[in-house]
């Protein structure tokens, strides 16, 4: 059964081998002056940053450069805003990965806005109005590119905020997996894990179909075989792209079209850790999972466990529960084998924040709602933490 739903994702995708060659075209609809933002200075390595100053040779730029990842609201989001109001910025270019294009969404909606940009982040006012976000994608992992979504840190108060508004999609996004040739074997497992992650919080979900259910284990499948072949071969365009590409659907709801709403609660924690200790998202995500299925395994859920056995893993003769850990384990090594860490004190961790956190979390993503797949109380985000250490 599909269950009702609305569907819109009003941004347009150029996908594929130089398709930049396009931006002049796509910017000059919206005017000249341009803020570009960018991240650290890998665009600058693989020689992105000259590509898109020649191809913009006829607009004036204005640039934000260095945001970080986990990006920040405080200076990046309050600098770019700035630089929009005091320049006149027509439209926003997000040169790199998820950070750089997340805090860029941001910017758009704060530069239009005359009060305390953080309202709106946290959602207490309502944006009305934005710049229009173009950008070239760099790195295949959180689905910005085709998302309505951006997640913000704002380290004053220890928060990390998704923010979701149909106002945040990217007016246009430039996908040329050429781009993602640099990206380290740790970004490259983590954005993996991460986009692995974003369709396991949409597949463990009430009601659920058939039909979202083979996208899904589709998709999954796609990440797992072709994260190897891109560790191996960094330059190998065929596994590259069919990464890119998948990265930028996992995100974007259309596998949850039809199917519930889960809370994604293995984000509701990540973002907790990530607000604490700063790690790298996609990493926490794939020590969360295997203990965020042992604590959510029950009688209710163990048939999601058993279709992804199947259909997944190709398990058969196997009771239900041996099933269920078997897809467990199995994606616990699988993580490990793309070389991911699966304890959270070798990323910094500290066991003694973990009830601290678990208030957090219960306070800001309120992982108990009446949507949430299986909720989770105190008790439980704390064994799952623990189990996470
Ligand atoms: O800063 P630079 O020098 O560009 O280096 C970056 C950064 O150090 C580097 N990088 C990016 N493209 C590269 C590259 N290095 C070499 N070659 C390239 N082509 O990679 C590092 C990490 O970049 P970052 O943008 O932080 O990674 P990612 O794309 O994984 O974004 C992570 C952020 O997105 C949020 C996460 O929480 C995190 O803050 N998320 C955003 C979502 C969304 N908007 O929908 C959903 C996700 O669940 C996630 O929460
Ligand atoms: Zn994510």
């Amino acid at each position: 059964m599909i269950a009702d739903f609305i569907y819109n994702t009003p941004t347009k995708m150029f996908f594929g081998k130089d398709c930049v060659k396009q931006l002049p075209n796509v910017i000059e609809r919206y005017g000249k002056n341009v803020l570009m933002t960018y991240g650290g200075g890998s665009i600058k390595k693989i020689g992105l940053y000259d590509k898109v100053k020649e191809l913009l040779s006829g607009f004036n730029i204005v640039e934000l450069s260095g945001i970080e990842p986990n990006p920040k609201y405080d200076p990046s989001v309050i600098t770019g805003a700035k630089l929009c109001k005091d320049n006149n910025i027509d439209v926003i270019l997000a040169v790199g990965g998820g950070s750089v294009l997340d805090c860029s969404k941001a910017i758009s909606v704060c530069a239009k806005y005359d009060g305390e940009g953080w309202d709106l982040i946290s959602e207490k006012v309502k944006a009305t109005k934005s710049i229009p976000v173009v950008d070239i994608i760099t790195l295949a992992a959180t689905g910005s590119e085709y998302d309505a979504g951006c997640v913000i840190s704002n380290t004053a108060i220890n928060d990390k905020r998704g923010y979701v508004d149909g106002i945040l999609f990217p007016a246009c996004s430039f996908l040329d997996p050429k781009y993602t040739f640099s990206v380290s074997k740790w970004q490259t497992a983590c954005g993996t894990a991460d986009a692995i992650n974003h369709v396991l919080e949409q597949f463990f979900a009430k009601p659920h179909n058939a039909f979202n259910d083979g996208v899904m284990i589709s998709a999954i499948r796609s990440l797992m075989a072709n994260v190897k072949i891109a560790l191996e071969k960094p330059s190998d365009y065929d596994a590259r792209s069919e990464l890119m590409y998948v990265c930028s659907l996992a995100c974007n709801g259309i596998f949850s079209n039809g199917s519930g709403y889960s809370g994604w609660p293995m984000h509701a924690i990540e973002h907790a850790l990530s607000a604490y200790f700063d790690i790298t998202h996609g990493a926490g995500l794939a020590i969360i999972t295997p203990n965020w299925m042992k604590e959510i395994l029950s009688e209710n859920t163990i048939e999601r466990f058993v279709t992804l056995g199947k259909l997944l893993f190709g398990f058969e003769n196997l009771s239900d529960f041996d099933m269920a850990n078997k897809v467990i384990s199995e994606f616990y090594a699988f993580f490990e084998s793309i070389g991911i860490p699966m304890h959270l004190g070798e990323l910094g961790v500290k066991a003694d924040k973990i009830e601290e956190m678990a208030d957090h979390i219960l306070e800001n993503d309120n992982t108990l709602g009446e949507w949430v797949y299986v909720p989770l109380d105190k008790a439980a985000l704390v064994r799952i933490l623990t189990a996470s250490i």
